[in-house]
C-alpha cells in the first residue's frame, strides 16, 4: 500500500511538504515515549529539533535565549556590526533566566515626563552616562515616578539610590525565591565580570514563566551556559567577525548563502575547520545530492537545506532555481546520513505537520522564520493593523534588508545592482515561543506516534527501509485534508 520514499522521490517531480502525506503505521507506545532529542550538527546536541533563522526580524538575544531555554537553539543574524552581533551572543551566554527584558537607561540629569516610558518595563535605570555600559546609580519604578509631583525634575532627585542587584549566574528558582523572600516587585541582574546590568526580572515574569507548559531540558554547553549559534558570510571580513564570535562563545557557525556550493564557501569551510577545530561549521544552503557531497568533502559538520521554500522567498521566481522542500530534504539526507552529517530543513514550516514531514524525510532539525516571527521574543515592536497586533517579518534578500547590509547572501559579491529575492511583510502577535513551542512539540510527538516512530532516528530507519509508506496528494486531497465545508461560527446565531 502506498509508495516507499525511494520510489516516490524517483519520479522527477519536485514535491513540497503539502504535496505528500504519510500513511499511518502501527502504535505500540504512548505519545510521551516519543523522544525528539537530536543534533544540530555533528557535536551540538539539542533536546528538541527547533532552530530559529538567522534573520534580523527573527533572531537576536531574546529569541536565542528563549530557544535554548526550551531545548532548541537560535542562530544570531549578521545584518549588523561585529560588535552588535557579538553583544547578542554574549547576552545569551550571560543569561540563566529564559527571557530578556527590555532595559531602559537614563542619565541622572534626565527627566521622565510621560508614563509611556514605562510601557515596556516596570522600571528605568539611572546610570552615569545614561547607557548600559556605565555605572549604575539608581532606579525609578513606575510607582515611584507616579508619586513625583514635578515631572520635569531630574531623576537623580527622586531615584532609589544603589538598588539591590543579583548576579546573572543565579538560576530562575534562585531569583524567584529572592523576590518572594524580600517581597520585591523586580530585581536587576548584573554580569559577573563587569557589573553591567544584563537583565531585569519582575515578579509578574516569574508567574508568567511558571504558567508556561512543562519544557524538556534546556540546551546547555559544557560550561552550563545556553547554547547559541551565529551566521557569517564568506568574505575576508567575515573571518574577523568569526574570531569575535568565537571569543564570545558561539557553539556553531552557519555559513550563510542561498547557494552554498561555491568556491567561496568551500574555502571558508576549510579555513574555519583549520582555524577553529573545535567549532562546528554548518554549510549551505543546498538542495541537491552533489551540492551536499561537495560541502561534506570540504569538512562541514552540518548542512542547511532549502532554496526558495521560505515564506518570504522569491528566489525560485526571480532566479528559476531551487527545489520543492520535501524532495530537497529527502535527497540531501540520503547523502548526508551516510557521512553522519545532520541536516537542517530550512524554510517552509507553517504547522506542526510540516515539522513531522521534514524530520521523517531525513532532517534532524527544522529552521523556522515566519513560524517564530511575530512572537514576543522576535526583534522589533508590535504595531496595530486594524484589530491585529503585528510585528514586521522580512526576507534577508528583500530590498529593505539588503539596503541595511545583507546583500552578501543573495548577491555573492559586491554587485552594485540590487535584485530582491525576498519580500517584507508582517506576522500577527503569537505570544511567547516558550508557550507555543512546547505545544507544537507535543503535536509533533503525536504525528510520530501515528507512524510508530519513537525517535527521529527510528523514523529515518523506518523511512529508508520502506516500512513507512507515503503518497502524493492531489489538489482535491489537499483541500480535503484542510478545514473545509464550514461557514464561520458566530456564537450569537446559536
Ligand atoms: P520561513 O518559511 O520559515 O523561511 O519563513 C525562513 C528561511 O527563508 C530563507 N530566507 C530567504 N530566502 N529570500 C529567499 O529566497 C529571502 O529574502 C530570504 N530571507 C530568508 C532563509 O533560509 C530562512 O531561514
Amino acid at each position: 500500500d502506498g509508495f516507499s520514499a525511494e520510489r516516490l522521490f524517483k519520479q522527477g517531480y519536485s514535491y513540497t511538504y503539502d504535496d505528500v502525506i504519510f500513511l499511518p503505521h502501527y502504535i505500540d507506545f504512548p505519545t510521551d515515549a516519543v523522544k525528539l532529542a537530536t543534533k544540530l550538527s555533528r557535536n551540538v546536541e539539542l533536546s528538541i529539533p527547533c532552530v530559529s533563522s538567522p534573520m534580523d526580524t527573527v533572531t537576536e538575544s531574546s529569541m536565542a535565549t528563549a530557544m535554548a531555554a526550551v531545548g532548541g537553539i537560535g542562530i544570531v543574524h549578521y545584518n549588523n556590526t561585529i560588535s552588535q552581533q557579538t553583544s547578542f551572543v554574549r547576552n545569551v551566554k550571560s543569561h540563566k533566566i529564559p527571557f530578556s527584558a527590555e532595559l531602559i537607561f537614563v542619565a541622572p540629569s534626565d527627566s521622565i515626563t510621560s508614563a509611556d516610558e514605562f510601557a515596556t518595563s516596570p522600571c528605568i535605570f539611572v546610570t552615569e552616562t545614561g547607557t548600559q555600559k556605565s555605572k549604575l546609580l539608581g532606579v525609578v519604578s513606575k510607582s515611584d515616578w507616579e508619586a513625583v509631583r514635578d515631572k520635569e525634575a531630574r531623576v537623580s532627585s527622586y531615584m532609589t539610590k544603589s538598588p539591590v542587584t543579583l548576579p546573572s549566574s543565579y538560576s530562575f528558582d534562585d531569583v524567584a525565591g529572592y523576590l518572594a523572600a524580600k517581597e520585591l516587585n523586580f530585581v536587576p541582574l548584573v554580569s559577573d565580570d563587569d557589573d553591567e546590568i544584563v537583565n531585569l526580572v519582575a515578579r509578574s515574569d516569574i508567574e508568567r514563566i511558571r504558567g508556561f507548559p512543562k519544557m524538556g531540558l534546556p540546551s546547555l554547553g559544557a560550561d552550563g551556559r545556553f547554547l547559541v549559534g551565529a551566521a557569517v558570510g564568506t568574505r575576508e571580513s567575515d573571518k574577523e567577525r568569526l574570531e569575535h564570535l568565537v571569543k564570545a562563545g558561539i557553539n556553531a557557525v552557519i555559513l550563510d548563502s542561498s547557494q552554498g556550493n561555491s568556491i567561496y564557501q568551500l574555502e571558508m569551510i576549510k579555513y574555519v575547520k583549520q582555524a577553529y577545530p573545535n567549532l562546528d561549521v554548518i554549510g549551505g544552503n543546498v538542495v541537491t545530492m552533489s551540492q551536499a557531497q561537495n560541502l561534506i568533502q570540504a569538512g562541514v559538520d552540518g548542512l542547511r537545506v532549502g532554496m526558495g521554500s521560505g515564506s518570504i522567498c522569491t528566489t525560485q521566481e526571480v532566479c528559476a532555481v531551487g527545489r520543492g522542500q520535501a524532495t530537497a530534504v529527502y535527497k540531501v539526507s540520503s547523502v548526508a546520513e551516510k557521512s553522519g552529517i545532520p541536516i537542517i530543513a530550512d524554510g517552509g514550516i507553517s504547522n506542526s505537520g510540516h515539522i513531522v514531514k521534514a524530520l521523517v524525510l531525513g532532517a534532524s532539525t527544522v529552521m523556522m522564520g515566519s513560524f517564530l516571527a511575530g512572537s514576543s521574543e522576535a526583534p522589533g515592536n508590535y504595531v496595530n493593523q486594524g484589530d491585529v497586533r503585528v510585528k514586521k517579518y522580512r526576507g534577508m534578500g528583500s530590498l529593505e534588508a539588503m539596503i541595511k547590509g545583507s546583500d552578501q547572501r543573495y548577491l555573492g559579491d559586491t554587485a552594485k545592482l540590487k535584485i530582491a529575492q525576498g519580500v517584507v511583510g508582517a506576522v500577527a502577535d503569537k505570544g511567547s515561543i516558550m508557550k507555543f513551542i512546547p505545544y507544537t512539540m507535543h503535536a509533533v510527538k503525536q504525528g510520530f506516534q501515528d507512524l510508530g516512530a519513537s525517535s527521529i532516528h527510528s523514523a529515518h530507519d523506518l523511512l529508508r527501509s520502506g516500512t513507512l509508506r507515503l503518497e502524493v496528494r492531489t489538489g482535491a486531497a489537499q483541500a480535503e485534508g484542510g478545514v473545509h465545508g464550514l461557514v464561520s461560527y458566530e456564537k450569537k446565531s446559536f
